[in-house]
């Protein structure tokens, strides 16, 4: 797993949209130094002026009238630029939510401290829900309604879009595609408790023929425990406190509270992008999940050895 620093970076745009912003920022910055090294020239110009003048005798220094005109014109030259970078950043801004006909519909709610990440049919209906891990298909847009079920959160993936909050009670849109295969790291972007920097999230950017195939597997129910330590560890999963927060689609465990573990083993991280999903890690965040995440709503398990194996051999099963 582990991406390179440089897919968690604005300043490597892998998307239409983040082109767009990053074309936004080189235009400012650059655009906003020539201007600045300007201001500089007119400056040292000014002070020779006056320093000129007050050496000459008072009847042959400059006339007030000139000195206005100059203040008028820089004035005026300073409005020109900024509406004309104005009307750039309005027409820039409204392209980098519009999209396509054919946008792929998904809901993406943000919880003290994980993702909630469900997809949707063209009529709205859930198909499949998984949890910090985003699958969509190279070249087609993403049309994600954010959500929030508890405080402000701010959805970010710099490779492929700006940030964009998650708020109680709203639900804010945003398009975001990718324009080659890869996998981009995503970051909670606003202060939101104790575990806000272990808020991250993985955008997995595949093939369209391997998104469908990856989104099929997804929605269907969890494979049946297949031999005898399996049927124990899903027994102490329902016995255990794990039933009561989380769903595994296919048993009598629905509750929401927590990610839906359905397909837990086939994600790349464990902890909302904290741990990679390794057999160790998996046991180490169930057992001791506030050493990992301290405040985090996931309570401790406490099993004895024999449970904790039986339960970690079937959690790994769900793939
Ligand atoms: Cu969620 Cu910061």
């Amino acid at each position: 797993m582990a991406p390179s620093s440089d897919l968690q970076s604005a300043l490597n745009p892998r998307g239409r949209e983040a082109d767009l912003i990053h074309e936004l920022s080189t235009v400012l910055f650059v655009g906003g130094a020539v201007i600045f090294a300007l201001v500089l020239v007119f400056l040292v110009v000014a002070l020779g002026v006056r320093r000129r003048d007050a050496e000459r005798p008072p009847r042959d220094r400059g006339h007030g009238r000139g000195k206005i005109r100059a203040v008028v014109t820089a004035a005026l030259a300073s409005a020109a630029v900024l509406v004309a970078l104005l009307i750039y950043e309005f027409g820039l801004t409204r392209s980098l939510v519009a999209h396509a006909g054919d946008a792929l519909p998904l809901r993406v709610v943000a919880h003290q401290w994980w993702w909630e990440v469900i997809y949707l049919d063209d009529s709205s209906q859930i198909v499949a829900r998984t949890a910090n891990e985003i699958h969509i298909p190279v070249g087609r847009p993403v049309a994600i309604e954010l959500e929030s079920r508890d405080v402000i959160h701010s959805f970010w993936v710099p490779n492929l879009q700006g940030k964009v909050d998650a708020i109680p009670g709203r639900t804010n849109r945003v398009v975001l595609s990718a324009n080659e295969p890869g996998t981009y790291r995503g970051q909670c972007a606003e202060f939101c408790g104790l575990q806000h920097a272990n808020m991250a999230l993985y955008v997995v950017a595949e093939p369209p023929a391997q998104f469908h195939a990856w989104l099929e597997h997804q929605r269907s129910s969890a494979v049946a425990p297949a031999d005898e330590l399996a049927v124990e560890g899903q027994r102490v999963f329902m016995n255990a406190p794990c039933a009561l927060c989380h769903t595994v689609r296919g048993t009598l465990a629905m509750a929401s509270a927590g990610p839906d573990l359905t397909h837990l083993a086939s994600r790349e991280s464990l902890a909302s992008g904290v741990l990679a999903n390794t057999r160790g890690n998996l046991a180490a965040w169930f057992m001791d999940p506030q050493h990992t995440k301290p405040g985090t709503h996931m309570p401790a398990t406490h099993l004895d050895s024999a449970s904790a194996d039986a339960l970690l051999h079937y959690l790994q099963t769900l793939k």
